[in-house]
């Protein structure tokens, strides 16, 4: 079976042996094995009852990124905590195709209204040997604009972080969570990570690739995201995360493609798509 539902799961499985794990929770992708290794981290302590987005995987930011004052929603809205519906296969050749859906009518009263607009969230995961391609589709079934952050939350698992490097960011201007907020011009051609790291770099080229250190390079390529976020949490944020290993943090590194700076808006009746593709090369 190219794709099963089991357990609020859907595993996919490509015929050269790639798999991949989609928990129906946020729609958020679990696993990925290429090349018979896992590629995801998700931390030994994450919650998966469905009482809190899921640490680790790829969690799907949407329609807030961070908190704003704009949104009165939780941390990074709230598509990666509910449940989304499974549409089904949708085609099993070269690729293993499968679709998820969240509607504004799934959602809990508060966060509706929280943001009272009608749409539709379509997430397709594609694998195939070597790539796993995540594509959302946002439909604004409002009459009226609206406007949203979105972002592929994307823990990458890694033997040891300090010898990660990012290649594809330099010249890229990036805010500094870290420093609060403040506006950097990056100047190397590698980003590694040494301490805790929380940046969003803004108008990133579409193609990165992450070597994770161990031989094995993963090239990441969005479309219609404009920015990648770069973050590790270190020592003390590792410590305060509670669905988080103390001892975790040296094997993630988070490279998420987004749209975030900006809010990117989006007319009554029309449509939004942007995603990635993961490679291992
Ligand atoms: C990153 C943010 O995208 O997500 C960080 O830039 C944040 O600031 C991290 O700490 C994890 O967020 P959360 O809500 O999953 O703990």
């Amino acid at each position: 079976m190219p794709a099963q539902e089991i357990n609020k799961s859907v595993v996919l499985t490509h015929p050269s042996g790639a798999t991949a794990n989609v928990a129906l929770y946020g729609a958020t992708v679990t696993s990925w094995v290429a090349e018979g290794e896992e590629r995801i981290f998700v931390s030994k302590k994450a919650i998966r009852d469905g009482s809190k987005a899921i640490r680790g995987g790829i969690p799907i930011v949407f329609p807030v990124f961070g908190t704003s004052e704009k949104v009165k929603l939780p941390q990074h809205g709230f598509a990666r905590n509910n449940i989304w519906e499974y549409v089904g296969l949708i085609t099993d050749n070269d690729e293993v195709v499968v679709r998820f859906a969240l509607k504004d009518t799934q959602l809990t009263q508060q966060q509706r209204n929280s943001w009272p607009f009608s749409f539709r969230l379509s997430y397709t995961v594609a694998l195939s040997e070597k790539s796993l391609k995540t594509t959302l589709v946002v439909k604004n079934e409002d009459i009226d604009t609206f406007e949203f952050n979105t972002l592929l939350h994307t823990y990458l698992l890694v033997p040891d972080v300090e010898k990660v490097s990012v290649k594809g960011l330099e010249s890229c201007h990036y805010l500094d969570k870290v420093k609060g907020g403040e506006k950097f011009l990056e100047s190397n051609d590698l980003v590694t990570i040494g301490s805790e790291v929380d940046r969003v770099y803004c108008n990133v080229p579409d193609h990165l690739s992450v070597n994770i250190g161990n031989g094995s390079v993963i090239d990441i390529t969005k479309s219609n995201l404009r920015d990648t976020v770069v973050w590790n949490p270190w020592v003390e944020k590792a410590q305060a995360l509670a669905d988080f290993g103390d001892d975790e943090y040296p094997n993630m590194i988070c490279v998420e493609a987004g749209s975030v700076a900006e809010w990117v808006k989006l007319a009554g009746g029309q449509s939004w798509t942007g995603g990635q593709v993961l490679t291992v090369v």
